[in-house]
Parts: C-alpha cells; structure tokens; sequence
C-alpha cells in the first residue's frame, strides 16, 4: 500500500488507522501533493519539538503555509533570541495571578450555560456552549467587549482556512488577519490612551531587560492569542463532548466523580488532540529513517498521531482515563508549550464540571455533527447534544 497524507484527513471521523499506517511504515512521510513531510511517531515529534535549534519556528512559521507576513512577528513563529524576550513578557503578563483573576467570571459563566442548557435538553454544544464561553473569557482577559466578539468571532475562524479563493478574490484568512489588525490596532491605541486591567494593557507596559515591545508587537501577540486560544479551545472542548458521548462508561464515571474531571481532560488532549500538527522547518539536511529531509522544507510534527503512538503509550487507541504519568503532546513541548495550557485547562474542568452537573444522559446526534476542515485543528463547527432524559 502507497499512502500520501492529505492535509484534511485530520477532518475525517477516524484518521488514526491511517496514522498508524504512516507510523509503521514511513514514519518521516513526504506528502508529494501537499510538499511537506509528516513526523508521525512520538518519539521524533517529542524529539523535534525540543531541539529548536534544528526545528525552526522562525523560518517559515508553526502553521502549514502559514502565511509570511505572520512569520517571525508571532510567539510561536519565532526563535530564540527573539522568542525568549517575546515570551519573558508575555510570561510575565500572563501570571497564574491572571487565570485566578477570571476564575470566579468561569465558574459564573459556565454554570449560566450548564443551566441554560439543561431548559434546553438538546442544544448545539459548539454554539450553545464552547463558543459563547470562550469568546466570553478570552474577551475578558484581553479587554475585548462582549459585542466586539460577536463581530470579530467570523474572522477568528476564517483565520485558518486555507481555502483556495476564487479567480479575483482574496482568500479569506487573509481578509480575517487584516480585519484582526485593524481591530486589535485600534483596541491598543485606546489602551495606550487609557490603561485598563487588562492582558493588553499588561503586554504594553511590561518590560524585560529594560525593553517593552513595540506596539505592533503586541498587536500581533494578541491576534495569536485570540485565534490560538479560540480556535484550540473549542476544538478542544468539542472533542471531548465528542469523546464522552463515544465512551458512556467515562461518562458514568467522572459524572459520580467530578474529581476525576481533570484525568478525563488529560486523557482527552491525547486520545484525539485538537492541534493536531504544528509546523517546524530543519536548519540543516536531516537524515532519519532512510530519508533525507531537507533544509528549509516544511515537516509537520504529527501531535495526533504522536499522542497514539503505541510505543509510548500502552493500548493507545483506548481511552483510559487512569493511565499514570500520562505525558502526551497535547500542548506541546519545549520553548513553545502552549502559553495558554494552565486556562485552557482550567475552563475545560470547570465547564465540563458545571455541564456534567446538570446533565442525566450524554447523546450526541452524530448525524448533525459538522467538523471543521483546518489542516491544523481537529474538532466540531457542530455539535448536538442531548443531556436531558
Ligand atoms: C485549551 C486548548 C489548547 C490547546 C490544545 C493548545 C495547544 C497548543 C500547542 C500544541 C502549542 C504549541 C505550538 C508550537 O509548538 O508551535 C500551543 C502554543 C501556544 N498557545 Fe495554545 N493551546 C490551547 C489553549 C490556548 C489558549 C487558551 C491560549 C491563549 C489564551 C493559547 C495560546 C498559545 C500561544 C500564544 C502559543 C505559542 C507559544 C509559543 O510559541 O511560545 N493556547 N498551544
């Protein structure tokens, strides 16, 4: 059998045989149609995401064909130095003081939606529910108001198609990231003018070694962190509303014992990740398993396939909540570990907290159900769910 990867498989229903497949037999795949290289084995993914000085972000981006003039203004599209100083300051914006300065708006909100819901019996978990909370939280933290996000939200998600447009037309990630600017532009200025408790206020005042970045920057730094956070989260949050209705004996489990909501996210992030691949580029040939990548070309470290790898993990294509020590790469690894992961996280328990609550049974109607089709993420546009009896 002769397999090249299609950047959208990561949208079919079961793309993991086909994963394995790439994992047994060309662990470093080049996909002819697409140009890039696939890693798919955890231990060259894990391997990968350490060694930055070999693995790039800096030359061509962490998205497949992310665009150039994303390319070195960006956390995750940058290497150190320059990477270091960016994440020095956004570290110190973005302090375990931030995420407990929102918790109490989480738990007020989603418990809001978890009853919400419960009136509703049947409701579109990702619009209903993923969508509204993350916007809200997100918004708060960066200062944007809840009516800007209704209206930014279009171009949060038109951020990571990479459709080809019509004869004429812009294609529509580009119209998003120039929207985007032109609106976070425009929310720096006003906090320039007047400082408010916000992370944007935050990113503009703080220095490192004396420096501050320049406000365009920042600007960039937000946009990354509206589009990684939104996106990341609702495809995370959808899988595992996805994953509890596969698997009705987890569902029993952790709605009897709550404490074993963060087991059940943890285990989530790795059975079917909602990043399923970040981009690296080799600074130099790299030889690995008879082939050789070269410089400067694009290679997808596979975190979807990695996190199956029944090299690392035991049984992989189960879904266990008490596995021990479960260190998948979910979030990532190395320099560039998720910046969001202790919120992210923290939203997912209390979410799934508030809904598991206020819910009898765990039905999703997977003939409604509607995947997004980014070559990066994995999750639900759509998502009906039944929790009332
Ligand atoms: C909850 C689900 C989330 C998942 C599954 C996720 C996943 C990831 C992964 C895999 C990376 C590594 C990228 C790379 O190595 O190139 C990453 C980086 C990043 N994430 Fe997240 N993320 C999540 C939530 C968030 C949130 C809520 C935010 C912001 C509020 C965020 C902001 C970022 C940023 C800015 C980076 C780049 C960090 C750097 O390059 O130093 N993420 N995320």
């Amino acid at each position: 059998m002769s397999f090249s990867y299609d950047l959208l498989i990561i949208a079919h229903d079961d793309p993991y045989p086909a994963y394995r497949w790439l994992r047994d037999n060309d662990p470093a795949h080049y996909a002819e149609t697409a140009g890039i290289w696939v890693l798919t084995r955890f231990a060259d993914v894990s391997n990968a995401f350490r060694d930055w000085k070999t693995w790039s972000s800096g030359r061509r981006g962490n998205l497949i064909n992310d665009p150039p003039e994303r390319v070195g203004k960006t956390l995750g599209t940058t290497d150190p130095p320059r990477h270091t100083f960016a994440r020095g300051i956004v570290n110190k914006a973005f302090t375990p003081q931030t995420v407990a300065h929102l918790k109490p708006k989480i738990q007020t909100l989603a418990r809001e939606l978890s009853q919400t819901a419960r009136e509703k019996g049947r409701f579109d978990f990702a619009a209903d529910i993923s969508a509204p909370f993350n916007a809200a939280i997100l918004g708060a933290m960066f200062g944007v108001p809840d009516e800007d996000f209704i209206r930014i939200r279009r171009w949060l998600d038109d951020f990571f198609l990479r459709e080809e447009a019509k004869a004429g037309e812009e294609p529509k990630h580009k119209i998003a990231m120039r929207h985007l600017t032109e609106y976070v532009n425009t929310l720096a200025e006003a906090r320039l003018a007047t400082p408010q408790d916000d992370l944007l206020t935050a990113m503009l005042q703080a220095e490192e070694g004396g420096q501050r970045l320049d406000t365009h920057t920042v600007v960039v730094t937000t946009m990354t962190f509206l589009t990684a956070g939104f996106e990341s989260t609702n495809n995370l949050f959808t899988n595992l509303a996805h994953a509890l209705a596969k698997h009705p004996h987890v569902f029993a489990e952790v709605k009897a014992n709550p404490d074993l909501i963060p087991a059940f996210v943890e285990e989530g992030m790795r059975w079917d990740a909602a990043a399923q691949g970040f981009v690296r580029t080799p600074t130099q040939d790299i030889e690995l398993h008879g082939n050789v990548i070269p410089e400067n070309s694009q290679v997808l470290l596979h975190i979807g396939s990695a996190n199956r790898d029944e090299r690392q993990f035991a049984h992989a294509d189960i879904f266990d909540i008490h596995r021990e020590k479960l260190r998948h790469l979910g979030m990532g690894q190395g320099i560039h570990f998720c910046v969001g992961a202790p919120l992210g996280r923290e939203m997912a328990y209390v979410i799934f907290a508030e809904l598991l609550a206020a819910s009898d049974t765990w039905q999703v109607d997977f003939t409604g159900a509607e995947r997004v089709k980014t070559p990066d993420f994995r999750g639900f546009s759509k998502l009906p769910l039944t929790i009332v009896n």
